[in-house]
């Protein structure tokens, strides 16, 4: 019996310290390798804003405050989840979470699975909640773990754990395929997704982690009931490529291979949004390979509610609180000042600006016009 339980305890811990290992890899490897798409983009360069010569407003003017899932932003902008369960991630959630407070924006948590193994592990999650009383942060979990019966009274924990305005579902069956040590399990993950909007208490956002998602699984959720999908779309960090330099160090070379062919898998940002936008009414979040303020004041014209970065912060993150502040005000000057230029006084006139697709995107868009879903 007693011998049953060491084995037990060594289990759980050889599964935490594997987590642990994972998360502090993903951080490394984001940091130091190139691991955003090679050959294709988000495409949001095809899309065209109007300069008008005539703004008539002042620069100072421009109000670009909104609204996501009830709670007021400065701006249209949140950090992408990225990390939890570390060492490495405790400071740099902390570093987020103390400049979305003073920004008045908001943040996602990385898959919070390892809160649940290591209670010591939580607080590299919590101290986000502790920094940003205020902020909107989102809690995470993966379909995978749906999939595999992630328990709801856990899922439960992990959102009151952060005191999360949200509940954030990754779904990443693309990068646990490449995974070294992925669960490729995704049965049942929509009836799952069906079951804890019924009983989370919170809105549950949908969300890719860089490979995009389509307009049908977008109305598949949209049915499903979550509140707002996140699209995470390919253009910008390639977690196919991420898990290619964790399969070479590990000498796999079928995983590498796999990890090759699929470094630029995915649904450009830009055309998901075109497609999900043009066949459902659901809160859109654009993300994966936003790196202006420019592309998020695209984002907006064609109708997304809210845009996230993460790799962009990740550097930043690791230095202090400051350095994110600093870069994200960056940002927001960018989109302020092409609001500017479109005569956009507020996100509201944003939304209403015209724009032109060109190039690759007109494809996809005349793929979406046609098409019945
Ligand atoms: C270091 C790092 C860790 C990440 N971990 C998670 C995670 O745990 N859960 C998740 O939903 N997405 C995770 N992501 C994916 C991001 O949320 C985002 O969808 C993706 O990186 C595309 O956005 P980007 O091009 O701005 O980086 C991670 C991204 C990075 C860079």
């Amino acid at each position: 019996m007693a011998a049953d339980k060491a084995d037990a305890e060594k289990e759980k811990r050889e599964k935490i310290d594997l987590i642990m290992k994972r998360k502090e890899e993903h951080i490394k490897i984001c940091l130091d390798q190139p691991v955003q798409a090679k050959n294709v983009r988000t495409l949001f360069s095809d899309v065209r804003l109007l300069n008008n010569s005539l703004p008539e407003i002042d620069f100072d003017d421009i109000d670009t405050g909104t609204e996501f899932l009830g709670k007021k932003f400065s701006a249209p902008f949140m950090v992408g989840a990225m990390t939890g369960g570390a060492e490495m991630a405790k400071r740099i959630n902390s570093n987020i979470g103390e400049a979305v407070e003073k920004l008045g924006l908001g943040m996602a948590l990385g898959s919070q699975r390892a809160a649940l193994y290591d209670p010591v592990l939580e607080e590299t999650y919590t101290i986000a909640r502790k920094k940003a009383p205020n902020a909107f942060i989102g809690a995470n979990i993966g379909g995978a773990q749906i999939s595999t019966g992630m328990k709801i009274e856990d899922i439960k924990k992990l959102v009151a754990m952060v005191d999360a305005n949200a509940l954030y579902v990754h779904l990443n069956p693309a990068q646990e395929i490449v995974q070294p040590e992925g669960e490729a399990k995704y049965r049942n993950v929509l009836e799952g997704i069906r079951a804890i909007v019924k009983s989370v208490g919170k809105p549950v956002v949908a969300k890719e982690v860089g490979f995009g998602i389509s307009p049908m699984v977008a109305t598949q959720l949209e049915k499903a009931g979550v509140s707002a999908i996140e699209i995470a779309g390919m253009g910008g960090t390639s977690y196919a490529a991420v898990e290619w330099y964790r399969a070479k160090a590990m000498g796999m070379a079928d995983k590498m291979d796999l990890g090759s062919i699929l470094w630029d898998w995915g649904i450009p940002t830009a055309a998901s949004l075109y497609m999900i936008r043009k066949h459902s009414k659901i809160p859109i979040v654009a993300s994966g390979g936003i790196r202006t303020g420019m592309e998020i004041a695209k984002a907006i014209a064609m109708g997304a509610s809210l845009t996230a970065m993460a790799l962009p912060v990740l550097r930043p993150a690791t230095e202090s609180a400051d350095s994110v502040q600093k870069f994200i005000e960056k940002i927001i000057l960018e989109l302020k000042s092409v609001m500017f230029l479109l005569g956009a006084k507020n996100i509201g006139e944003l939304r209403k600006t015209p724009y032109v697709i060109t190039g690759e995107l007109a494809t996809w868009k005349e793929y979406a016009d046609k098409r019945e879903l």
